[in-house]
């Protein structure tokens, strides 16, 4: 029967002396996924990676490729690829010879080797680039070589950590596009490691978020960004307004809530407590503004507030609108049309947003 996934963690932990760098990690990767760690500095990507990999041995729990405990086993032995951020080339050695020196360690006989060289230049899409040194290459035609370099050896897994992290802006754009297109084609498994959201929400299948060495939260870009599981993720990923409130009422994942005397109705995923504080978190791009002649949407609630801030900022103009006394929402509205950008400085307006939209977090 075939594994259920290509990488697989279970209750993994790391401690480096007595830090906890990674604590008690599950985590199922499937064949052919697109699968993002996400999560700021220090929480522990690079070290999970690592583990993957086996530059690193856990401390406790196991880990898996593709249904095989590998938890023991070097990393030449793990039909895993590495792509590290610093691309680290060969700089006295030709593009080709770069991309071959894997399949040459393997012994693999010269004619296969020049045709999987080819083939592999080919599709990171720099077919000519064969007899340059990497110091005649751009960042992000480096970038590619080392990619290819990994490709070449056809690993079951390939680990990527931070590899467009180098690159500017716009190449790094670029690259996302691409590299997420060549996952595709080639159908390998990626794990890619990254701080950057917007990254991670462009490329992936899933994303795993990742603080202080605990996964908080694994879904699909959509998932993760509509229905954060805690305050860490609501924050992390994407703006938020946090409205702090105290809880009414809640039943099967619906909550009412009070916001400075104001009764509004959220969705949550986590244990409420009738009476307990917490934060309602709103997106500011799903919250609408109204002027006072608007009929009502019947899917939103709606509160009454007074314009205090307006940023145009070219496709979006940003409101910030107060609701009562020291509760501020963020509004960004499209300007999509002259009306968009009507409201003005100490306007009354309705903000309105879909209940769905509209967390309860306690954490
Ligand atoms: N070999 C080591 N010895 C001691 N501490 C380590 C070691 N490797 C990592 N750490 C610590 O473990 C924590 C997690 O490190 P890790 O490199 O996994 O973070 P990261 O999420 O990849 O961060 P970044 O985004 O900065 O690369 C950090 O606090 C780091 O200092
Ligand atoms: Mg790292």
């Amino acid at each position: 029967m075939a594994a259920t996934f290509d990488v697989e963690l279970r209750t993994v932990t790391k401690h480096f002396g007595s830090f906890t760098a990674v604590k008690d990690v599950s985590l199922g990767i499937r064949q052919g996924e697109f699968f993002s760690l996400l999560g700021p500095s220090g929480c522990g990507k690079t070290t999970n990676l690592r583990m993957i990999a086996g530059f690193e041995l856990p401390t406790s729990g196991s880990i898996l490729l593709g249904g095989k405990d590998v938890s023991q086993l070097p990393p030449f032995k793990r039909n895993v690829n590495t792509v590290f951020q610093n691309y680290a080339l060969f700089p006295h050695l030709s593009v080709s010879d770069n991309v071959a020196f894997g399949l040459e360690m393997k012994g693999i006989d010269k004619a296969e080797i020049a045709k999987r060289v080819k083939e592999t230049l080919e599709m990171v899409r720099l077919p000519d680039s064969g007899k340059k040194k990497p110091n005649q290459l751009s960042g992000g035609q480096r970038q590619r070589i080392a990619l290819a370099r990994a490709i070449v050896n056809r690993p079951q897994v390939l680990l990527l950590d931070e590899p467009l992290g180098a690159l500017d802006l716009k190449l790094r754009k670029a690259m996302q596009l691409e590299l997420k297109e060549l996952q595709r084609q080639l159908a390998i498994t990626f794990v890619f490691v990254t701080h950057d959201q917007e990254e991670a929400l462009v490329m992936s299948d899933r994303i795993g978020v990742m603080d202080h060495g605990v996964l908080r939260q694994v879904g699909t870009p959509a998932a993760i960004y509509d229905r954060p599981a805690d305050r860490f993720v609501a924050d992390f990923i994407g703006d938020t307004n946090f409205l702090p409130c105290r809880v009414v009422d809640h039943r099967n994942g619906t909550a009412h809530v009070q916001v400075a005397g104001l009764t509004m109705s959220a969705s949550s995923d986590q244990t409420l407590t009738d009476n307990s504080s917490a934060y309602l978190a709103i997106r500011p791009e799903k919250v609408q503004l109204y002027g006072p002649d608007t009929p009502h949407n019947p899917n939103e609630e709606r509160f009454a507030g007074v314009i205090v801030e307006t940023v145009f900022m070219g496709t979006d103009t940003r409101y910030v609108v107060e609701l009562a006394e020291d509760i501020q929402i963020v509004v960004r509205q499209q300007n999509r049309n002259i009306a968009s950008t009507r409201f003005a400085l100490g306007q009354t307006v309705d903000v309105g947003w879909e209940t769905v939209f509209a967390r309860v977090l306690v954490s």
